[in-house]
C-alpha cells in the first residue's frame, strides 16, 4: 500500500520548494487514526484491532461487472458509436469470489488518501507512457476541480498573488479567492500565455502590493475558453521564467489527450498525426510543476476521478489534507480504471484516446464548416482553429456595430468602449433567438487593476468573444450555428443609432 509514498521519498532530490506552502499547511496535523492504521498497512504481519472498517464479508456487494467498449479495433470509438448494441465489448469484473478478491475488497474498504494501489499503478503507467517524470509521484483525486482547489489551498493564503491567463476557466480562481488569494492576469494571444508578458509582470512587481506572485495556473492544451495550445517553445520559456522567479506551475491539463490536426480536405482521415505535446511536467527538473489530470474528458465526468502528479514533498501535504477531508476518491471508479487499463493494455488505451481525438476532430471540423457557412459570410465574426480541447472562441467584430462607441474621456473605470454592454446585449439576443452560448466576460480573471502595460487595451474592450463547444451532438451544432448567424445579422443591423467608428480599440 505504501510503496508509492515510500519509494518517492527515496527519489533523487528536487529543489526544496516548501516555502511555497500556505501557513495552514504547516500547522495542519496529520489524522492520528490514519497514522496508526498506516502502521498495519506497512506491517501486514501485525494483528490489528485498530481499524474501524466494517468487515469485508459484510459489504453487501458480491460482484461488480462493467461492460466496456473494446479497444481492439484500429478506430475503437468509431466502432463504439456506429455499431450500437452490436459494438464489441469487454467484460471487467471485480468480485469477492474471484481468484483474487483483493481489488474488490480494497475498493470497498477505507483506504489511504493517496489512492488505491491499483489505480496509482494505472495512472503511473500513463504518466510513464506520455511524460518524462520518473521521480514525480501520483495522488488520486476526484477530478481536476477537486485537485486544483486542494492544490490552491496548499499553496495560497490571504494576501498571496497567483497568475493566470486573463481569460481562464473561472471556477478555479473563484475557489482560491475565497481563501484570500488575489489574481494577476497574464496577457494571452491565440497561442496562449505570452511569455514576455509573464516576465514583464514578475520583473516589474511592485513589492508595495505584497509578495511577488508565486503560482502560475495554466491550462496548456485546448485552453478553456480560448481553445489555445502552448507551443513547446513557449512552454520552455515559461518554465525558465518560473525558475528565474521561483514560480510553482499548476498545470491543469484535462484536454491533453484531445489533440487535433489542421482541418483536412480528406473527408475520412482515419488517424490524427499531431504528437502529444511535451507537458510542463516533462520539463520539470526542479519539482515546481504540479500536474493535474482527469478522466472526465477521456472517460466520463461522472466518474469524478483524476490524479495529481507532483514532487513527493507536495504529495505529503496533499495527502495529509485528503486524510482529513475526502479521505480518498470513491473505490468504484478507481477499480474501474485499473481494470480497464489491465483489460485494454496501454496500447488499447492509446488506441482509444487517439480514436477519441479523431472523433472530436470531426466534430470540430463539423462546427467549423457550419461556422464558415452560417456565420462567416456576414463578416461579423471570425474564429481561429483550435488544435486541442472542446472549444471554439468566436471573435465578434463589434467595431462594425452601429452602436459601438467610445466612452467619454473623463470616465476612468472599466473599458474605453461599450463592448462589454454590447456583448451582454448580444448574449441576451442569442437566448431570445434560442441559443445559449457563453460570453467572454464570464471567463475574465477576477482581479485588481494596475497590471496592464501602459496604454494597453482594457480587458472589457477585448471581451468581444463567445465560447462555443463542439463536444455536443451534430444536431445541436447544426441547430446552433444558423441561430448565431441570424442573431448576429439582426443585432448588427440595429438601426437605432448612427455608426460611430472606433475600430482601433477592439482587438
Ligand atoms: C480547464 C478545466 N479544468 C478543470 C475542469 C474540471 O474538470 P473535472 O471534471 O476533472 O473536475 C474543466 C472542466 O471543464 C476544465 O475545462
Amino acid at each position: 500500500m505504501m510503496n508509492v509514498v515510500t519509494a518517492a521519498a527515496e527519489a533523487p532530490k528536487f529543489a526544496d520548494l516548501t516555502h511555497h506552502l500556505a501557513p495552514e499547511v504547516l500547522v495542519r496535523k496529520t489524522n492520528p487514526l490514519k497514522d496508526i492504521i498506516r502502521i498495519s498497512w506497512e506491517n501486514p504481519h501485525l494483528v490489528s484491532l485498530a481499524n474501524g472498517d466494517p468487515h469485508h464479508s459484510l459489504y453487501p456487494i458480491r460482484r461488480v461487472e462493467y461492460e466496456v467498449a473494446s479497444a481492439a479495433d484500429e478506430d475503437p470509438v468509431s466502432a463504439w458509436r456506429s455499431l450500437g448494441a452490436s459494438a464489441p465489448t469487454q467484460l471487467l469484473t471485480s468480485s469477492r469470489d474471484a481468484d483474487s478478491p483483493r481489488l474488490h475488497q480494497a475498493s470497498l474498504a477505507y483506504g489511504h488518501g493517496v489512492g488505491l494501489p491499483d489505480a496509482l499503478r494505472t495512472v503511473t503507467a500513463l504518466n510513464n507512457a506520455y511524460h518524462t517524470a520518473p521521480h514525480h509521484v501520483a495522488t488520486m483525486t476526484l477530478g481536476n476541480a477537486d485537485a486544483i482547489t486542494k492544490v490552491f489551498r496548499m499553496l495560497g493564503s490571504a494576501g498571496d498573488y497567483f497568475l493566470a491567463d486573463e481569460f481562464t476557466f473561472g471556477p478555479m480562481p473563484i475557489a482560491a479567492e475565497a481563501h484570500g488569494v488575489k489574481w494577476v492576469p497574464v496577457r494571452i494571444d491565440s497561442g496562449g500565455i505570452i511569455p514576455k508578458e509573464l516576465e514583464r509582470i514578475l520583473a516589474n512587481w511592485d513589492s508595495r502590493r505584497g509578495k511577488r506572485p508565486h503560482v502560475l495556473y495554466a491550462v496548456p492544451c485546448g485552453q478553456n475558453p480560448t481553445g489555445s495550445t502552448l507551443s513547446l517553445e513557449r512552454r520552455k520559456r515559461i518554465y525558465e521564467i518560473s525558475q528565474k522567479y521561483d514560480l510553482i506551475i499548476v498545470e491543469d491539463d484535462p484536454y491533453y489527450f484531445l489533440q487535433y490536426d489542421p482541418p483536412s480536405t480528406e473527408a475520412h482521415s482515419t488517424q490524427t498525426q499531431k504528437p502529444f505535446p511535451v507537458s510542463f511536467l516533462s520539463l520539470d527538473v526542479d519539482g515546481r510543476v504540479i500536474r493535474i489530470d482527469s478522466f472526465s474528458k477521456i472517460m466520463a465526468p461522472g466518474l469524478r476521478l483524476g490524479w495529481i502528479t507532483s514532487q513527493p514533498a507536495f504529495q505529503q501535504h496533499l495527502v495529509r489534507f485528503i486524510d482529513l477531508s475526502s479521505q480518498q476518491p470513491s473505490g468504484f471508479p478507481q477499480a474501474l480504471v485499473s481494470l480497464l487499463l489491465d483489460g485494454w493494455g496501454l496500447a488499447g488505451f492509446d488506441r482509444w484516446v487517439r480514436s477519441l481525438r479523431l472523433d472530436y476532430q470531426r466534430r470540430r471540423d463539423f462546427l467549423l464548416g457550419l461556422f464558415q457557412r452560417e456565420v462567416a459570410p456576414g463578416g461579423l465574426a471570425s474564429v481561429d482553429v483550435p488544435e486541442a480541447g472542446m472549444f471554439l472562441w468566436v471573435r465578434v467584430h463589434l467595431e462594425k456595430h452601429p452602436r459601438f462607441t467610445r466612452k467619454a474621456e473623463e470616465v476612468v473605470e472599466g473599458g474605453r468602449t461599450n463592448a462589454r454592454e454590447l456583448m451582454q446585449e448580444l448574449f441576451e439576443a442569442c437566448i431570445r433567438g434560442g441559443l445559449l452560448i457563453v460570453p467572454a466576460t464570464v471567463f475574465v480573471l477576477p482581479t485588481e487593476t494596475g497590471y496592464e502595460e501602459e496604454g494597453s487595451v482594457h480587458i472589457d474592450d477585448r471581451s468581444n468573444f463567445l465560447r462555443a463547444t463542439f463536444a455536443g451532438s451534430e444536431e445541436t451544432m447544426a441547430a446552433g450555428m444558423p441561430i448565431l448567424g441570424k442573431v448576429l445579422k439582426e443585432f448588427f443591423a440595429d438601426p437605432s443609432t448612427a455608426r460611430i467608428d472606433a475600430t482601433s480599440t477592439v482587438a
